[in-house]
């Protein structure tokens, strides 16, 4: 299965300068709860923008470049991302999306649900979510927290 985890502003904002254009220690509550002792997908890009791996998550680290390394028993470098997901596509286990930009775009086909938090704030930035039919899901969950409301998305089979 695959699931998709994304922080979100109004206009489908979701970094700025390298990093979330807001501050919602709520959230990162939320992001952790979902994705503690999963495994996680991410870019290079947003891997390269925290200051070591996510503790208690296996992370995939996505790059074209074949010489990129990291060694660190919970981080995998992956080439090909398209081959990732769809291994996932069949297992019972959850592979978690988490950004950025980039990598929600060619996910997006293959996830099964999505985890969004839609920032209250309006804010700017320099990275968007990419655009998706609110009718390929349904609405499983809303719920209010502070400074955001926590969506669960289901794809319609
Ligand atoms: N609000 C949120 O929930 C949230 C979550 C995560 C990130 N973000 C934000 O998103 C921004 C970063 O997003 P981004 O789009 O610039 O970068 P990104 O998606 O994190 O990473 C892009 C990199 O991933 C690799 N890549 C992309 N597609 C690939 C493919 N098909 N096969 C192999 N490698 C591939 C490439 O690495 P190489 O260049 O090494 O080949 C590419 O440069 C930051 O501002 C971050 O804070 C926000």
């Amino acid at each position: 299965m695959v699931s998709l985890v994304v922080a979100m502003g109004d206009n489908r904002v979701i970094g700025k300068d390298g990093w979330m254009p807001w501050n919602l220690p709520e959230d990162l509550k939320v992001f952790r709860k979902i994705t503690i002792d999963q495994n996680i997908v991410m870019g290079r890009t947003t891997f390269e923008g925290m200051k070591k791996p996510l503790p208690r998550r296996h992370t995939y680290v996505v790059t074209r470049n074949e010489d990129y390394s990291y060694n660190h028993d919970d981080v995998t470098i992956v080439n090909d991302l398209a081959g990732l997901l769809t291994s996932y596509k069949d297992r019972k286990d959850v592979l978690y999306v988490t950004g950025g930009a980039q990598i929600y775009t060619e996910a997006l086909p293959y996830v099964d649900e999505m985890w969004i938090s839609l920032v209250d704030e309006h804010y700017n930035g320099d990275t968007f979510f990419p655009e998706f039919n609110p009718d390929d899901f349904i609405v499983v969950t809303k719920e209010k927290k502070e400074g955001f409301t926590l969506i669960h998305y289901r794809k319609k089979r």
